[in-house]
């Protein structure tokens, strides 16, 4: 049996699309129930629907063998598994914004409001800025516009948010697709099967 976790949401149905085509269907499938795990003994493989930021968390203790994260949690996150393939989807970048007419005021610490306080801190100290870290959970948009915030660091995908509420980007930090990641342990105890899981994902992803 392999134990796969996926990011709940748009990402994780196309992914679990993805993993049916190539031979991982599991009868018990259904996009519309509130049940969190999904079972076929005979294909041998179960599902866990997680909440995109925790998928690592049950891949790196074990509690699934394989799962689906974007780049932005690992580059955040540092989770201790194996990074084996980029699905090539979820494409968006990682990336500094504020508003049009933003400068930066060297002479003091920039407040920069972020989800993702690990990447905002590593990308200001290889620059050398001094800044205060301001830790939000959603909309962080919102935080210059109130000028809560000098800047933000926050994923941006097609771009709308920034453009509808008058901020544009500064910076990219980095490019984010979702990653196929493995516990460590199952890594080297399941190895066919997941070797065998990757082979079969690239192949499509190729495609
Ligand atoms: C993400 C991100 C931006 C938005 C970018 O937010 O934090 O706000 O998507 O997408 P766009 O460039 O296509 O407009 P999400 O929808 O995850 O909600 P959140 O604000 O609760 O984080």
């Amino acid at each position: 049996m392999i134990n796969i976790a996926l990011p709940k949401g748009r990402l994780g149905e196309k992914v679990y699309a993805l993993l049916s085509d190539v031979g991982y269907k599991c009868d018990a499938y259904d996009e519309n129930s509130r049940k969190l795990i999904f079972r076929d003994e005979k294909g041998g493989v179960s599902y866990f629907w997680v909440k995109p930021a925790d998928v690592a968390v049950y891949v790196e203790r074990g509690a699934a063998d394989v799962g689906v994260v974007g780049k932005d949690i690992i580059e955040d996150c540092s989770p201790d598994v194996y990074e084996l393939a980029d699905l090539g989807m979820g494409k968006c970048k990682m990336c500094v914004a504020a508003k049009c007419d933003w400068y930066d005021d060297t002479s003091r610490p920039l407040r920069v409001a972020t989800k993702f306080i690990n990447v905002a801190k590593k990308y200001y100290a290889k620059l050398g800025r001094d800044i205060e870290i301001i830790k939000l959970n959603g909309s962080i948009e919102l935080a210059p516009i109130l000028d809560m915030s000098d800047v933000i660091v926050d994923i941006v995908e097609t771009g709308t948010t920034l453009r509808e509420n008058n901020l544009k980007v500064f910076a990219e930090i980095f490019p984010i697709s979702a990653r196929l990641v493995a516990n460590k342990a199952s890594y080297r105890f399941k190895n066919k099967e997941i070797l065998t899981l990757i082979q079969k994902i690239s192949e499509e992803v190729k495609k």
